[in-house]
């Protein structure tokens, strides 16, 4: 008998649990009381009711369990949203004393979120930004930056071609965005070309083989070297920190003469710590190519370089992040881990 018993609470508790679950209005809230609960006619009133029929030794155990049901059921009504009379459904969706739900909210990827302040900076400096094809013209990407068919730096650049396109590639760097301003646009002016370039690298912690650049151009009249220092030492404290310092190191790039690498005092330790995890202790990084416009790419792009001189310089996102970030390894960047990317932006 008392298992019968056991059995129906069962079906009653089920059925109780379905019915709160759907309760739309107060008034069904109140009726469901009623029916479970009521001294006189409630569900467990019957139960209860039935008690005297079970024998003597299974008296107690059938009591509990039907007081056992009595409970969950005063303790759901009383946790219900409906308890104390609420007027309407709306009152219920304004409810102010329930915790907040978070909402997840968009944010930059930090590959994004670095080329935005780099271009901000730039734009503030009065620079204009021009995108550029990522398929490129091997003309635009090699030749006209004085990088001829049998020159070092193509090798250097493992390039994907296009199959059956001889003449098209993916751009190697964003310099050929130089060219096809140029081409377009007499001087003076002042470009950034941001975006994807690609190399055929096998991908670890420092290499993939798609990847983003930044790089710059200004042409003009009587622009030399300093002009050059000067707007790069201008980028770096802005985006870097005031206190930082440039070291420009004798570079080679086909396209510019003469070049530089340009390095800067490490922004957390100055050099003063041989265990800096950003440095390793050399106390500097390592963040940009540079140089003046070489004379023959501006003669390959319609510009007299008896008139006019300009300088050029191009740096990697993915090498920023790095650096000022502190991210180990650049294939964090693209598993799109929201652990890592919800750190930034
Ligand atoms: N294009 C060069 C590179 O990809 C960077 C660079 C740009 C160097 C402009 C000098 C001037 O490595």
């Amino acid at each position: 008998m008392i298992d019968e018993l056991k059995k129906e609470i069962e079906g009653v508790q089920r059925s109780f649990v379905k019915e709160i679950e759907q309760l739309q209005s107060p008034e069904n809230f109140s009726a469901l009381k009623e029916r479970y609960l009521s001294r006189k006619k409630g569900v467990i009133t019957m139960l209860l009711s039935r008690l005297k029929e079970f024998p003597a030794p299974e008296k107690p155990q059938a009591g509990q369990a039907i007081n056992q049901l009595k409970d969950f059921i005063e303790t759901a009504l009383a946790g219900n949203a409906f308890q104390g009379g609420l007027r309407n459904g709306a009152e219920i969706w304004n409810d102010h004393s329930l915790p907040e739900s978070a909402s997840p909210v968009g944010r930059f990827h930090l590959i994004a979120a670095i080329q935005r302040q780099i271009e901000d900076l730039f734009l503030n400096l009065g620079y204009e930004i021009a995108l550029g094809p990522e398929v490129e013209l091997e003309d635009y990407n090699f030749t006209k930056l004085n990088i001829p068919e049998h020159h070092p730096a193509r090798d250097e650049q493992d390039t994907f071609f296009l199959e059956g396109h001889d003449e098209l590639l993916l751009r190697t760097h964003t310099s050929p965005m130089q060219v096809r301003y140029m081409l377009a646009h007499p001087p003076p002016f002042k470009i950034i070309s941001p975006g994807k370039a690609f190399r055929k690298d096998d991908p670890d912690a420092t290499h993939s083989p798609c990847f983003h650049q930044v790089e710059g151009l200004l042409v003009d009249r009587g622009i030399h070297f300093s002009h050059l220092k000067g707007t790069l030492e201008a980028f770096c404290r802005s985006f870097y920190g005031p206190d930082i310092v440039l070291r420009f190191r004798p570079g080679y790039f086909p396209f510019t003469e003469p070049s530089a690498e340009v390095d800067i005092s490490c922004f957390l330790c100055s050099g003063k710590n041989p265990e800096c995890r950003v440095c390793k202790g050399s106390g500097w990084l390592e963040i940009l190519g540079s140089g003046m416009v070489h004379p023959q790419v501006l003669r390959n792009c319609g510009i007299d370089p008896e008139v006019y001189s300009g300088f050029a310089f191009g740096m990697g996102i993915e090498r920023v992040a790095m650096v000022k970030y502190g991210v180990p390894d650049l294939r964090l960047l693209y598993e799109n881990d929201l652990r890592l990317l919800n750190q930034f932006g």
